[in-house]
């Protein structure tokens, strides 16, 4: 991991990905220590509702912003709820505003509820999060801590979602042109020119496409993939790096967790423990032998979770020797 992080110092956003429970958020965390050891400014974030940032760092951080966690560490949660709900009061203030309303008529108030209820709406409010928090620079690294495969595959075609989500509202904002024709009579003022909500809409696209082009550019990102020595779980891992593939999402390689150690068999072990090493060794074989050059480290099983800042340095110490 070491060399990999050396070799492509212009890969600033790192990613791990994998099934639930496999140690995206440890890898992250112990990703996030050593570069920050090593003198470079980082941010680990997730948009996580199970709030595992604060679990690993012990330090209440959801919805609080970046929290420092150490020199050159932030860590920050991302509440998405709280984000949805000022997403929707901010149309509601550009609507009152535009057309001199004091309050948002019911039948609009009732296109906002609608255009809410759509799962693309909580989406691209996460995702505008993200983008948000990327997209201002102030750190030399990002590192995202993705929700469990399915979710994270979800998150990075957002821009698809996105791009049909803002479709949806363009489709709306010709529908409201009946009321902005009737208000407009009303007050006997011509309809202005310039339509500010298309600005809008082409203001956000332009974001859109300016993410997806880092998600998807080798030079700058890199995806990882946690896996552990079982059967099922290479084979997930195999499926899952198929699909990441069409969203051409580079995957940089594939990180091994969960490795008994085997300076255990030199000792006088339990024969039950050695057959769990035996097991290990051959699907570790099967992992060398469909990641190949790809397996950038093997991680071991830790002799208790990895919670709290001096168990993250000893994972990291391995991880990254
Ligand atoms: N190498 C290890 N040794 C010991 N414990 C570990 C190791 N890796 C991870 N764990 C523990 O396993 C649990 C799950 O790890 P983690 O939270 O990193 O997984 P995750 O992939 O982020 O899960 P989720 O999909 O729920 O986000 C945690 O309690 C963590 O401390
Ligand atoms: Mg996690």
């Amino acid at each position: 991991m070491k060399e990999v992080f050396e070799r492509n110092p212009g890969r600033r956003y790192i990613m791990f990905g994998g099934k639930g429970g496999l140690g995206k958020t440890t890898f992250s965390a112990a990703t996030a220590y050593w570069l920050a050891a090593q003198g470079k400014k980082v941010l680990v974030f997730s948009v996580d509702p199970q709030a595992s940032l604060t679990d690993i760092f012990q330090k209440d951080i959801f919805g609080k912003g970046p929290v420092k966690i150490m020199e050159n560490l932030w860590a920050q949660e991302i509440d998405a709820d709280s984000h949805i709900r000022a997403y929707q009061e901010e149309i509601r203030k550009k609507i009152r505003d535009m057309y001199g309303l004091p309050a948002v008529p019911e039948e609009i108030e009732s296109y906002i509820q609608a255009a809410s209820a759509e799962p693309a709406m909580e989406e691209s409010a996460i995702f505008d999060a993200v983008v948000d928090v990327v997209v201002k620079g102030d750190y030399d690294y990002y590192i995202y801590d993705l929700v469990p495969l399915g979710h994270a595959l979800y998150y990075l075609s957002m821009a698809k979602v996105y791009d049909e989500w803002i479709n949806k509202v363009t489709k709306l904002r010709e529908d409201m042109r009946e009321y902005e024709e009737m208000v407009s009579r009303l007050k006997r003022e011509k309809i202005s020119e310039q339509d500010e909500i298309l600005q809008e809409l082409l203001y956000i696209k332009n974001r859109i496409n300016t993410s997806a082009g880092i998600l998807t550019d080798k030079t700058k990102t890199a995806f990882f993939f946690v896996v552990v020595p079982e059967a099922m779980i290479i084979d997930d891992t195999q499926k899952a790096a198929k699909m990441f593939a069409q969203f051409d999402v580079p995957v940089a390689g594939y990180v091994v967790n969960r490795v008994i150690p085997r300076e255990l068999l030199s000792q006088n072990i339990p024969e039950y423990l050695r057959r769990r090493i035996a097991m290990q060794d051959e699907h570790l074989a099967e992992v060398h032998k469909v990641f190949d050059d790809q397996v950038m480290a093997l991680v071991p099983e830790m002799e208790r979770d990895v919670t709290g800042l001096p168990m993250i340095e000893k994972l990291a110490d391995v991880m990254f020797a």
